[in-house]
């Protein structure tokens, strides 16, 4: 094969389509070459804990979202590889809800194991896409060399998240308020804010699962304000939840049922950006955060150009698993051995599935339909075949466990779908688990 295929990031998604590509060629494929460009010094994506801020070192937009204490906000069990299992890789079967580092770790075991490693180019940005008559003219800069240069590549697959540029909503006194305004992009560690009243907008995971922490590690108190609706746990006693914000007064948050309270800090977990800087309007995805997403052909092939792709760019219910049948369905294509249909059936592809998500009632249409999404491209491909509804099973008891307590759904464990083993119980429950380092939770 003569053909060149670029990826653009090297975080889940990206490394799935390097395992792809890989597998295709252990079982004797020639594949094209493939060249990943990542803009970190190491893979991992979001997984790839940094301390940093704002920009990195060289000016660049710091991609990391992750912060310490960050557990798994569901269970391994919906995400887990089905060509690498856990068991795989911690020899043994490990506690259903692990840690950033031990979920970074696992990542990292499938690709090693593939040897994959020499495909990317570290520390090298993609600034720029061209389309030309038979592909694209990618520019990327060394940015230790600070050295620009183009390539030619015949398909280019990005894979770069969408879960970095923050969603910055302002409120009435923000530009006099006295203490920290912050979005949960920049949040890094939550005993900054011990002994501190908190302040947070949004309610969806991040809103959650910051707020669980900063209660964890003993701030004072937490309010979490709504646009649309509350959360409606039955949270601890120092956590409650208002209306949305209308303004801040001093150190004094007023709400929208005339409410107020005094804060010290305010977090927005007000959601992320689809943002893709280097891209030219005419290849540019612009799509809310929903699980069809605008213009992409089987969630993965921008209608509008069809040798271009997007990996992992919907709403997440299911991610590492759906990374990778997304991944092993582009290479088919790639490879030829998936025709694309006519420009017009892939458009109404598109608007079919938004009619089906339009029409999900609640959280179980929605994971059971990501579920679908999934199955269906992997019948398509050699991907290894797993227990899809098992998945499903455990989003769903997830929920529930949820609902029972959101303060101790982490201390629960299930079935893998893949080597069908049972998860133990973890050792400590999540609330008094200060040390989440690899070693501590791997004790079991
Ligand atoms: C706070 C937080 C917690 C999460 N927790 C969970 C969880 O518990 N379980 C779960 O399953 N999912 C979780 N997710 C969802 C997360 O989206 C996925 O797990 C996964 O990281 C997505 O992988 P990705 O490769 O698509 O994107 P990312 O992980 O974002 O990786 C994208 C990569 O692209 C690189 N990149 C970006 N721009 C460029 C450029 N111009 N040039 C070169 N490289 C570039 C980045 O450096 C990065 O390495 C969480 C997300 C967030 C924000
Ligand atoms: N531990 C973990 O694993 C963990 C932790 C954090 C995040 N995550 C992941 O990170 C991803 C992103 O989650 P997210 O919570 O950051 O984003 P999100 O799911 O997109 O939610 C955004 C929230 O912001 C609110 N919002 C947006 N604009 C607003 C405005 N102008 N005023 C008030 N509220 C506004 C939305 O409210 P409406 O409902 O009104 O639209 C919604 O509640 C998810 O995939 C999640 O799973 C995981």
């Amino acid at each position: 094969m003569t053909k060149r295929v670029a990826i653009f990031g090297a975080g889940p998604s990206g490394l799935a389509q390097l395992r792809a590509f890989q597998s295709a060629q252990a079982k004797g494929a020639d594949i094209p070459e493939v060249v990943c460009f990542e803009k970190q010094a190491n893979w991992g994506g979001l997984w790839n804990y940094t301390w940093r801020t704002g920009l990195d070192q060289y000016g660049e937009p710091v991609h990391g979202s992750m912060y310490r204490y960050l557990w798994s906000n569901g269970p391994k069990e919906g995400l887990e590889f089905a060509d690498y299992s856990f068991e795989e890789h911690f020899g043994k079967q490990i506690a259903s809800y692990p840690p950033r580092a031990v979920l970074f770790d696992y990542i990292q075991g499938r690709v090693t194991k593939a040897g994959v490693r020499d495909w990317i180019r570290f520390e090298t940005v993609v600034r720029w896409v061209e389309k030309t008559e038979n592909g694209f003219d990618v520019t990327v800069c060394n940015l230790p060399s600070d050295r620009t240069y183009t390539e030619h590549f015949d398909n280019v697959i990005v894979a770069t998240g969408h879960f970095s540029t923050p969603n910055m909503p302002q409120f009435e006194g923000f530009d006099s308020f006295k203490g920290r305004i912050l979005h949960a992009h920049d949040f890094r560690d939550a005993m900054e804010f011990s002994d501190k009243n908190i302040l947070i907008v949004g309610t969806s995971y991040s809103a959650e699962d910051i707020g669980s922490q900063l209660w964890k590690y003993g701030a004072k108190s937490i309010t979490v304000s709504h646009r649309t609706a509350p959360m409606g746990y039955e949270w601890p006693e120092n956590w409650k939840e208002v209306p949305l914000l209308i303004k801040v007064e001093g150190d004094t948050a007023h709400f929208k049922d005339g409410t107020q309270t005094k804060v010290d800090a305010i977090i927005l977990c007000t959601g992320y950006k689809h943002h893709f800087p280097f891209l030219p309007d005419s290849l540019r995805l612009k799509t809310p955060n929903v699980l069809a997403a605008d213009d992409l052909y089987k969630g993965t092939t921008y209608v509008h150009a069809p040798s271009l792709f997007y990996l992992g760019m919907q709403d997440q219910w299911f991610t590492f698993n759906m990374f990778d049948a997304q991944s092993w369905w582009v290479r088919d294509v790639i490879m030829g051995q998936i025709s694309l249909p006519s420009h017009a059936a892939m458009l109404a592809d598109v608007a079919e599935r938004k009619k089906t998500e339009a029409k999900l009632e609640d959280d179980y249409a929605c994971i059971w339909y990501q579920g679908g999404y999934t199955k269906e491209l992997i019948d398509e491909t050699d991907y290894p075949d797993f227990d899809i509804e098992g998945a499903c099973q455990a989003f769903k008891e997830w929920k529930g466990h949820k609902k029972k307590n959101i303060m101790t759904f982490r201390d629960n464990s299930y079935r893998s779908v893949i080597t069908k083993t049972m998860a133990p119980v973890h050792h400590t429950p999540w609330k008094d688990a200060l040390d989440d380092s690899l070693d501590v939770y791997l004790k079991n």
